[in-house]
């Protein structure tokens, strides 16, 4: 087959992308991944506003859009088919990159294709993800397909970000059966509310993992914080965070004195960081040896945490039989478009092409849908 170039568009939340990637049979290129991202306009919230982030997603789509192209050397007549995150998102936001791929897609009459958000996440580990033995951050963009990273079925994918905390097992590709998920607030929403708490910056993740970094075993052990490992035993594979976020919140409020002290606020961040983590792993272990997965993924914002792609690997080595352990590279944590393009490719490289032929009139009817559910 020939090689084709993909168009991909991500905006379902603060970050407005477009990759541009070149996609033949069982290889894929990502060419180039600009990624705009809105943080600084959030902080001053404490989080994403839908309306504010769908505003500067109509602001930078045009100026990110010649980026792309010009970064890959590429033109827009030379696209083939193009690909969007309809959901889950924010609405309006994701509207943004919906109408802006329907346009194209209507002009230019090529194929457009929708993809779920967590599904780019968990594609994200099929170009440059990192297995156990090597251990490093991959700077790699332009990586064979996934027999090249040894990634067998089934996989047991960790997916953890800002909306999402789930267990989910594939049998075979876009197969997706959740066999454990958060009751309450995903891990991603905990690390922020978390750094809220102690007004350490957002977006919280990365804020609160710095902090932890920064706590000294012989000056800082007198603080003696001890948070809870919600449902750590319980007998199945769901989570719970909220009662966690809540501990945090009780802690400071005993000790208003100290919430300005660093030491404080180290102690803080790294028993909950080790709670948070404790829970992931243990659960996702209990359910690899329930469900006999050939490969561990991790997948989502959360996976940019070091002490979790650390303590995931381990433990995957510690309990289970030689498994795949894999992680996406540290570029590929966060929200982008070249994760989009990466499951775009094995999508339509499993379309017939009839179904080819139908995805040519998916402008007049792809929907956003805000809930959209992965299987
Ligand atoms: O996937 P993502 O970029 O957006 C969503 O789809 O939600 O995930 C964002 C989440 C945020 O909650 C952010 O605080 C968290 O990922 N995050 C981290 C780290 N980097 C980002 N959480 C813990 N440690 C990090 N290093
Ligand atoms: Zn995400």
């Amino acid at each position: 087959m020939s090689t084709i170039t993909i168009l991909s568009i991500e905006t379902s939340c603060d970050e407005t992308s477009i990759a541009i990637s070149e996609s033949s049979n069982n290889t894929i290129k990502i060419l180039s991944n600009i990624v705009s991202s809105q943080v600084k306009l959030h902080a001053a919230w404490g989080g994403v506003v839908p309306n504010l982030a769908a505003r500067e997603h109509v602001k930078n789509i045009p100026k990110i859009l010649d980026d792309a192209l010009s970064a890959s050397n590429k033109k827009l007549s030379d696209v083939d088919i193009i690909s969007v995150v309809n959901g889950p998102g924010l609405i309006p936001a994701l509207l943004v990159g919906l109408n802006f791929a329907k346009t194209l897609a209507y002009k230019l009459n090529k194929p457009l294709l929708g993809i779920h958000h967590i599904e780019g996440h968990i594609y994200s580990n099929f170009v440059g993800g990192i297995s156990n033995d090597e251990f490093l951050i991959s700077k790699q963009t332009s990586i064979q397909n996934s027999k090249s990273y040894q990634i067998e079925f089934p996989i047991l994918c960790l997916v953890v970000s800002g909306g999402h905390t789930q267990l989910v097992l594939m049998k075979d590709h876009f197969e997706y059966e959740i066999v454990g998920q958060t009751l309450d607030d995903a891990v991603g929403e905990a690390f922020d509310k978390v750094a809220r708490i102690l007004d350490i910056g957002y977006p919280g993740g990365p804020a609160v993992a710095e902090h932890a970094k920064k706590f000294q075993m012989a000056s800082d052990e007198k603080f003696k914080i001890k948070f809870p490992r919600p449902m750590i035993y319980s007998d199945n594979f769901d989570f719970s965070f909220s009662g966690l976020k809540t501990a945090v919140l009780y802690e400071t409020k005993k000790n208003i004195d100290l919430i300005k002290n660093e030491s404080y606020i180290s102690s803080i961040c790294r028993e909950f960081q080790n709670a948070a983590v404790d829970v992931l792993t243990t659960k996702t272990i209990k359910a690899a040896k329930m469900f006999h997965p050939k490969t561990i993924m991790l997948a989502g914002g959360v996976s940019a945490n070091t002490e979790l792609r650390i303590k995931l690997g381990e433990e995957v080595n510690k309990n289970l039989p030689p498994i795949v352990y894999c992680i996406p590279p540290m570029d590929l944590t966060g929200d982008n478009a070249a994760m989009i393009a990466i499951a775009t490719h094995f999508r339509y490289n499993r379309m017939t092409t009839q179904e080819k032929e139908l995805a040519k009139d998916s402008w007049s009817s792809l929907q956003a849908d805000a809930n959209l559910k992965l299987n």
